[in-house]
């Protein structure tokens, strides 16, 4: 997949931006503070009408402005497909895929991309949600069933939760207990099988996967899932449910945690250690991707010089950018060069580029 254009209004620090791209490499230059993180996000935000830093798209209005739209053309497997995007400050939103309302689930599968940032270091260092999310967002991309497996356990967990803040009062709202409980086990044991199914597979291309970026000595990095804790005793569940005022079992609690050898890579390893093995996971993600969608995803890469040392940065660079649309950002520009560039500056809020 690649992408081909976009245009924007009063998205961050842009008020307009009229872009196309390069279908191999494009390189987003300039000063700190002239918007090449926002950029990024931008893309992102039109492909999937979501941003990957905030969950408040309030915050990405221009400053003052009441609306921003978004408008992105790509085209996958010879297809040519455009997203549209519209949010005001009264907080409506509205989502078109090639003219017809979409929802985000369904744009999640239409495009392909994956976002290498200075937030990816969380994937090692951040909560366990952050690694959960993670591997429920491959999952969405590669297998459709497990995305309305994970809607419906959504929906459950919500159900039992607004349940549970009732205080269980009435003989009904322990029968509906019972039932959402039961949902919520099996639904749990779905969610673990793809998670743990899919973990199996990272482990497998980790060690060819390190050795792209040159890095042997994390060949044995390993995912371990951990479930967190069974049913108990439903009457003793309940009551610390309620006393607690929320749901205390199921996969939304489960854990992922990455060794190197023995040790926890949370607990043991360095700082920039934890930075490479987050990048060596995501470039595990990228190749999953590719090969589970046979499709390439454009690959969005914000600061790689500033979180990478320079030759593994253009190690990973370069493989990516072999195979995949790249879009990338650099302070300067000096190190890699690019089949196009777009130049951004501290004053100007307007971009318009061929
Ligand atoms: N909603 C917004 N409206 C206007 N400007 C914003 C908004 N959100 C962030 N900014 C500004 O955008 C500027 C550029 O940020 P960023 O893209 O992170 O720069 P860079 O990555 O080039 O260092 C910052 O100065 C920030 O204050
Ligand atoms: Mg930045």
């Amino acid at each position: 997949m690649h992408l081909v254009g976009l245009q924007a209004e009063n998205f961050r620090n842009f008020s307009t931006v009229q872009l196309s791209f390069a279908k191999h490499t494009n390189l987003i230059t300039g000063s700190n503070g002239s918007g090449k993180s926002n950029l990024i996000e931008l893309i992102y935000y039109a492909l999937f009408s979501r941003s990957f830093k905030t969950s408040e798209d309030m915050n990405l209005l221009h400053w003052k402005e009441s609306y921003l739209r978004t408008q992105i053309e790509f085209q996958r497997d010879g297809v040519d497909k455009t997203v549209v995007v519209s949010f005001n400050s009264n907080k409506e939103k509205k989502v078109l895929l090639n003219n017809i309302p979409e929802k985000f689930s369904v744009l999640f599968r239409e495009s392909s991309v994956i976002v290498f940032s200075p937030s990816t270091s969380q994937l090692v260092k951040g909560l366990p949600s952050v690694r959960r999310k993670w591997l429920d967002r491959i999952l969405v991309r590669v297998d459709r069933e497990f995305t309305s497996i994970l809607y419906s356990y959504q929906q459950t967990l919500r159900n039992r939760n607004a349940l549970i803040k009732r205080k269980l009062i009435q003989k009904e709202d322990y029968d509906l207990y019972d039932l959402l409980t039961t949902n919520l086990v099996s639904l749990s044991s779905l969610i673990r099988k793809g998670r743990q199914d899919l973990i199996k597979m990272i482990n497998a291309v980790i060690s060819p996967t390190v050795s792209k970026m040159d890095l042997p000595m994390f060949s044995s990095i390993e995912l371990k899932y951990y479930h967190s804790r069974m049913m108990e005793d439903p009457s003793l569940l309940a009551k610390e449910e309620i006393k607690r005022g929320g749901t205390l079992i199921g996969a939304h609690l489960d854990q992922i945690e990455i060794f190197h050898g023995d040790a926890s890579v949370r607990d043991f390893s360095s700082e920039g250690e934890q930075k490479l093995i987050s990048f060596c996971l995501k470039l595990c993600e990228f190749d999953l991707i590719q090969v589970k969608t046979k499709n390439s995803p454009v690959c969005l890469i914000d600061d790689l010089f500033s979180e990478l040392d320079e030759d593994r940065a253009q190690l990973l660079f370069k493989y990516v950018s072999s195979v995949s649309q790249t879009i990338f950002t650099d302070l300067t520009g000096r190190l890699i060069e690019a089949d196009k560039v777009i130049p951004l500056t501290r004053e100007e809020n307007t971009i318009c580029l061929p």
